[in-house]
């Protein structure tokens, strides 16, 4: 194990947001380091996800009703962090525990974010060695539809081999990481996306698909995903199945009070809520993962200089698997 740091340069590139906006308000600038944070180690990031979770920061912008609380948790005209993104694979800088300087790991920083620069700073307890299996772009994209994915399948639905679920929104970053999961646990799965992507869905666990553009689909299911946000319980219950439980993830603040308060209606089930994305869920998704339940896809990986290009992909609503910024080799030691 290497005891000693590897070399910090003094600057760093980062992708700032001084003030809510569209893409065009992030600016990649070259700053100084931070100054050291007592209990954090530094990482040189060399691969960090854009996400829908970004983006939405980025534009103030959340589900019917919580902007309000996304700008007090986070800043009023502008974010109080002006560095996005929470999902990473870097190089350690200096050893920490049970891991080596110059090992390559990936984390989460959480709400304290900024990942979205060359350089960070994290609690190591944050951090995992990142699996040889995959590469630096794999390794952060793993991390924000796995989490979500496995919260909601294993531990919020808790649904049985054979049971069926239904996914809507299945081709994006969570919608791929829930079919492979769905796959593995033994669930026959429905995707809802367009014709175009259909057949991807199918190569990654969907059994049948469905496209949103010719109505609600025909049937009933044991789980029903709801990452597009258009199938709340009153559209959703005529497709449950007796017992079904409905998972929104897009859920807007009068449905997220509504399933906490009210989360048994006759024998359906809503479970809505945050996702658990600590380290004992990162563990758990990396032995998903170890046991060949789920790789990342990564639809678009681009250099941190295109990071408007990548809010932009994010905010689309189309976009295939995961969003990843590079970071320039010359940015490296
Ligand atoms: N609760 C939580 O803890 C939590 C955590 C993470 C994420 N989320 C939420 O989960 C949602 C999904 O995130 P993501 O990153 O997977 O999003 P995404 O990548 O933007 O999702 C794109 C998917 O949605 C499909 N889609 C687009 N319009 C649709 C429509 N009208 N009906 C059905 N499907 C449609 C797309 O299909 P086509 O491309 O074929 O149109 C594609 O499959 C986000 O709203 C995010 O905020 C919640």
């Amino acid at each position: 194990m290497q005891d000693s740091p590897i070399p910090c340069p003094s600057l760093r590139q980062a992708a700032l947001l001084r003030r809510y906006g569209p893409p065009e308000a992030i600016r990649v600038e070259t700053q100084l380091l931070p100054p050291r944070k007592p209990g954090l180690v530094p990482v040189q990031v060399l691969a960090a996800a854009v996400t829908v979770g970004d983006a939405r920061i980025r534009a103030a912008r959340a589900p019917g009703g919580l902007g309000p609380m996304l700008r007090l948790a986070f800043g009023l005209t502008g974010p109080r962090q002006p560095v996005l993104g929470m999902f990473f694979c870097g190089r350690l800088i200096e050893p920490a525990p049970g891991l080596a300087a110059g090992s390559r790991v990936m984390g989460n920083t959480g709400m304290a974010m900024g990942a979205h620069a060359t350089h960070l700073q994290i609690d190591p307890a944050r951090l995992r060695p990142a699996p040889e299996s995959l590469g630096e772009a794999e390794a952060a994209a793993l991390m924000f539809g796995g989490l979500t994915a496995a919260d909601f399948l294993l531990d919020k639905a808790a649904l049985r081999p054979g049971q069926s679920l239904l996914v809507n929104g299945a081709t994006g970053e969570v919608g791929c990481a829930a079919l492979q999961i769905a796959r593995h646990l033994g669930l026959v799965s429905t995707a809802i996306c367009r014709t175009e992507n259909h057949e991807f869905a199918r190569g990654l666990g969907a059994s049948a698909c469905h496209d949103y553009r010719q109505g609600p689909p025909q049937g009933r299911w044991d789980g029903i995903l709801d990452l597009a946000g258009t199938l709340p319980y009153a559209r959703s219950k005529a497709l449950l199945a007796p017992g079904g439980v409905l998972m929104p993830a897009t859920a807007s603040l009068g449905a997220m009070l509504g399933g906490a308060l009210r989360p048994r209606r006759g024998t359906h089930r809503i479970t809505a809520s945050t996702t658990d994305d600590g380290p004992k869920a990162l563990d758990r998704l990396l032995d998903l993962h170890r046991q060949g339940a789920i790789r990342p896809v990564v639809s678009a990986p681009l250099s941190l200089d295109q990071i408007a290009q990548a809010h932009a992909l994010c905010d689309s609503g189309h976009k295939r698997g995961s969003v990843v910024v590079v970071m320039a080799a010359d940015d490296r030691p």
